[in-house]
């Protein structure tokens, strides 16, 4: 099934934000987590993503400490009319300290991160400025007190969530409306669709899964090659030699499905989250991660796949039998 075949459908952006593009790009992994990149490909990519109707293109301060953002300057001064760029604030990680994965919430911290990205990025303005983890060492109320303050001082035009309960995202759309939260979501990772699923759909907040294809679990490739040793997939439980055999087996249901709608895994597992967020009527625009064209194609074309019932409730036990924490 190739691109040619799709086009993608247009989701509101929380409540008051613009029609975006039903899929995005995650571009983590051009910078860091998942091995070498090809940064030509990569930027080859961002740019077939425009041209094929992605509009939302998710980053933070700390994949790659910073360099992330630096490497998607030039795509976004050339795509600024017609892109969302996100970017998350949260991890106090820097160059002369990578290891820190300590979270600040502080609104002091807020005000001097969102600089710093807005200067990484070459922007004057973020589209959507997510939290990107919570700790309760700061009341909510200060940390979304800040963000609401970077919006009116004109630095930020949306606000997002990320990783949250259902309770924080109602209390922090009290004092400032959340356009977006984003959480992981796939087949293998279920666990927003009983409390925060629901609080999103009443709330009007778009729901972005990340890592839907299970950080390339769900693809039936990441063991394609043996990871390298730079791939921080090698430390992630799913991934283990241990866990590795039980897992495959789950891929190859998705493996079977595909094959029979002559379609790729990948594909599968995204049409996979377009149905469910359908079935549990939540505005949804997943990010999946690639940094290659061919990829980027596939996972767009997957939004015109239509599922059976059979071939849902085929899928429905996976979750509960995957082996492994995911991070
Ligand atoms: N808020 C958070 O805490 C959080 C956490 C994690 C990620 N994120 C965001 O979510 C985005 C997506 O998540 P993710 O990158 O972790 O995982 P993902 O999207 O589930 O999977 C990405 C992996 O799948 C591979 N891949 C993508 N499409 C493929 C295809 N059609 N066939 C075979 N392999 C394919 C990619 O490799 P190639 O790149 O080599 O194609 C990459 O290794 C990230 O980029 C990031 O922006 C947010």
């Amino acid at each position: 099934m190739t691109s040619e075949t799709s086009a993608l459908p247009q989701i509101q952006l929380g409540q008051n934000g613009p029609m975006i593009g039903s899929q995005g790009l995650g571009c983590m992994g051009m910078s860091e987590f998942y091995g070498a990149t090809d940064e030509a490909e990569a930027r080859a990519t961002l740019e077939r993503a425009v041209t094929l109707g992605v509009t939302m293109f998710d980053t933070a301060d700390m994949y790659g400490v910073g360099t992330n953002e630096e490497f998607l300057a030039p795509f976004v001064k050339n795509h600024r009319d017609r892109i969302v760029i996100a970017t998350k604030f949260g991890y106090t990680r820097t160059l002369e300290n990578p290891d820190d994965w300590s979270i600040d919430n502080r609104p002091e911290f807020i005000r001097a991160a969102v600089d710093r990205s807005l200067k990484r990025l070459g922007v004057e303005v973020i589209d959507l400025y997510y939290m990107h983890r919570r700790t309760d060492t700061v009341p909510l109320e200060d940390s979304i007190g800040a963000m609401a303050e970077l919006v009116t001082l004109g630095k930020v035009k949306w606000l997002g969530l990320s990783a949250v309960t259902a309770a924080e995202l109602r209390a922090a759309h009290a004092i400032h409306p959340i356009a977006a939260l984003q959480s992981e979501w796939s087949v293998f990772t279920r666990d927003i669709e009983k409390e925060v699923v629901p609080a999103a759909t009443e709330l009007g907040v778009t729901l972005v899964p990340y890592s839907p294809l299970g950080r390339g679990l769900l693809t039936g490739q990441a063991f394609a090659n043996a990871l390298t040793g730079d791939d921080a997939r090698r430390n992630f439980p799913r991934f283990s030699s241990q866990n590795r055999e039980a897992n495959n087996r789950l891929v190859a249901k998705l493996e079977e499905i595909a094959a029979k709608k002559g379609a790729s895994p990948a594909q599968i597992a995204l049409a996979w989250l377009h149905a469910q967020s359908q079935r549990l009527s939540v505005k949804t625009v997943p990010i999946p991660g690639t940094r290659k064209r061919n990829r980027l194609e596939e996972n767009v074309a997957a939004i015109s796949i239509e599922f059976t019932s059979q071939e849902v409730d085929a899928l429905e036990p996976l979750a509960a039998s995957v082996q492994g924490t995911a991070v």
